[in-house]
C-alpha cells in the first residue's frame, strides 16, 4: 500500500471516498490531531455514524468495550485493566515468556531441518497462550480456547466459502461468549489471581462493569492483542531478513539494538495501518470539512511513512531516534497492550537470533492477509542454519 499512501499524500491528503462513504487521512500531522483529538470532537463510537444499525442484542460486544467507547466511559473501562498491562507488572512476566517461547521453538526446531512456517511455529501459538494464561483460562480448556481464536481471529483463509466464514465466526464467538461468562462467574464465587477474577469482580450493580461491558472485556483482550502480536513478529523478520548485510545475524547479541529494531518496524511495517473516527461536530482538517457522522479512516500506516516527520522514510533504519512512530496508535486509546507486544516480539526475537541463523524469506512467494487494515502475510516460511 506504501505507494498509494505516497502519491495520496502529496495528491490528495485529505480526501472523501464517495463509494465507501468516507474520508481518508494520510499525512502524519493530520492523524495525529485525529487521534490525540484534543478538544474531544472525533469519537471513537460506530454508533455516531450516519444510518448506524445496532446489531442484535447477542452480537457486537465489542462495541461496549474500551476501544469503541469514548470518555468518560472510556476511561472508568480502561482502569479496570489498566494496572494489569503496566510496564513494571508485564516485565514480571518476562521469564514465563521465555520459557513458552523456549518451549514452542524447541517443538519446531526438532523436526524442521532448515526450513519452517515461523506463522504456525511461533508467531501464532505464542499471543494466544499468553493472553490465554493472563485471563487465567485453565489449560484443560486452551485447546478449546485457541480453537475458537482461530476462528475468530485469524480471518477468512483464502478459499472457505465467505458466507458460511461468517457463520462459523458468528457461532465461535457464540460459543466464547458463553464460556466467557461461565468463567466470569466461577471467578465472583472462587476468586483467583487473574485478570477474569479483576474483570468479574469489578462487574455488578453499584460495581463499575455491566454483564455486557465485562464480556466485551475479555473478547477485546484476546481479539486485540493476537494477531497484531504475530504480525509485529513476522513483520520484523522480514524487515530483518531485507536490510543490507542480513539484520537478523548481526542483532544476536544487542538487546538495546533489538528494541529499537522492533520499534522500527512498527513504524515502517506496522501492523495496524488503519484506525476509524467519526467527528462529533464539522471540522475543518487540512482544509476540508469533515462533518458530523462521517467515517473517517486514519491511516497509520501512512502516517509512518511520511518524510514530513521521518528523514528518509522510506528506508528501514534500525536505530533510528527518535522514532514518534503511531504503529501503536495515539491519545487516550494508546494500545493497552502495547508493553505486552514489545515484550512478546522482543523474547521471541532474542530467542530465535540465539538459535537460528542465515535466516531467508522467499519474499516473493508470500501471501499477505486480505484487509487494509492489518498489515502482515498468512504464512512465514522461513530456511534457516542451526547456530549452536
Ligand atoms: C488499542 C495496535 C497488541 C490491546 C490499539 C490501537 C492500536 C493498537 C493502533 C489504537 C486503537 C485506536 O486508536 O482506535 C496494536 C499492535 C499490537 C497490539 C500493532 C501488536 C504489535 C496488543 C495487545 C493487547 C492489546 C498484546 C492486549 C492483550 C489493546 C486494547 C486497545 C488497543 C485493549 C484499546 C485501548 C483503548 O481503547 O483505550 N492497539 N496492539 N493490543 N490495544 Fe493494541
Amino acid at each position: 500500500p506504501f505507494e498509494w499512501y505516497a502519491e495520496m499524500r502529496e495528491r490528495a491528503p485529505v480526501r472523501y471516498d464517495p463509494d465507501r462513504r468516507t474520508w481518508d487521512v494520510f499525512r502524519y500531522d493530520h492523524v495525529k490531531e485525529i487521534l490525540a483529538n484534543d478538544d474531544g470532537r472525533f469519537s471513537t463510537s460506530p454508533r455516531n455514524i450516519d444510518g448506524f444499525e445496532e446489531p442484535p442484542e447477542d452480537e457486537g460486544f465489542l462495541l461496549d468495550t474500551m476501544l469503541l467507547q469514548d470518555p468518560p466511559r472510556h476511561d472508568e473501562l480502561r482502569s479496570v485493566v489498566d494496572d494489569a498491562f503496566e510496564p513494571r507488572a508485564i516485565r514480571e512476566l518476562e521469564p514465563r515468556i521465555r520459557t513458552l517461547t523456549s518451549e514452542l521453538l524447541d517443538e519446531a526446531l526438532a523436526g524442521a531441518d532448515g526450513e519452517l512456517d515461523l506463522v504456525d511455529a511461533i508467531a501464532y501459538p505464542l499471543p494466544v497462550i499468553v493472553i490465554a494464561d493472563l485471563l487465567g483460562i485453565p489449560r484443560e480448556d486452551r485447546d478449546r480456547f485457541k480453537r475458537w481464536s482461530d476462528t475468530i481471529v485469524r480471518g477468512a483463509d483464502s478459499g472457505v466459502d465467505p458466507e458460511s466464514f461468517v457463520e462459523e465466526q458468528r457461532q465461535a464467538g457464540q460459543e466464547m461468549a458463553m464460556y466467557f461468562l461461565q468463567q466470569l462467574e466461577d471467578r465472583r464465587q472462587n476468586p483467583k489471581d487473574d485478570l477474569l477474577t479483576t474483570i468479574a469482580t469489578a462487574e455488578g450493580e453499584g460495581g463499575k462493569l455491566s454483564h455486557r461491558e465485562a464480556l466485551g472485556m475479555c473478547m477485546l483482550l484476546l481479539i486485540a492483542g493476537n494477531i497484531t502480536t504475530t504480525h509485529l513478529i513476522t513483520n520484523a523478520v522480514r524487515c530483518f531478513d531485507a536490510h543490507d548485510g542480513d539484520l537478523f545475524d548481526s542483532l544476536a547479541d544487542g538487546a538495546r539494538e533489538l528494541t529499537s529494531a522492533i520499534e522500527e518496524v512498527l513504524r515502517y511495517r506496522a501492523p495496524v495501518q488503519a484506525m476509524t473516527r467519526v467527528p462529533l461536530e464539522d471540522v475543518e482538517i487540512g482544509g476540508e470539512t469533515l462533518e458530523a457522522g462521517d467515517g473517517v479512516v486514519v491511516w497509520l500506516g501512512s502516517a509512518n511513512r511520511d518524510e514530513r516527520q521521518f528523514a528518509n522514510a522510506d528506508s528501514f533504519v534500525p536505530g533510528r531516534s527518535p522514532n514518534s512512530h503511531l504503529g501503536f496508535g495515539h491519545g487516550r486509546h494508546y494500545c493497552l497492550g502495547a508493553p505486552l507486544a514489545r515484550l512478546e516480539a522482543n523474547v521471541v526475537l532474542d530467542e530465535l537470533t540465539d538459535r537460528i541463523s542465515a535466516v531467508e524469506v522467499a519474499d516473493a512467494d508470500l501471501t499477505p492477509v486480505r484487509s487494509s487494515f492489518i498489515y502482515g502475510v498468512e504464512s512465514l516460511p522461513i530456511r534457516f542454519e542451526n547456530s549452536a
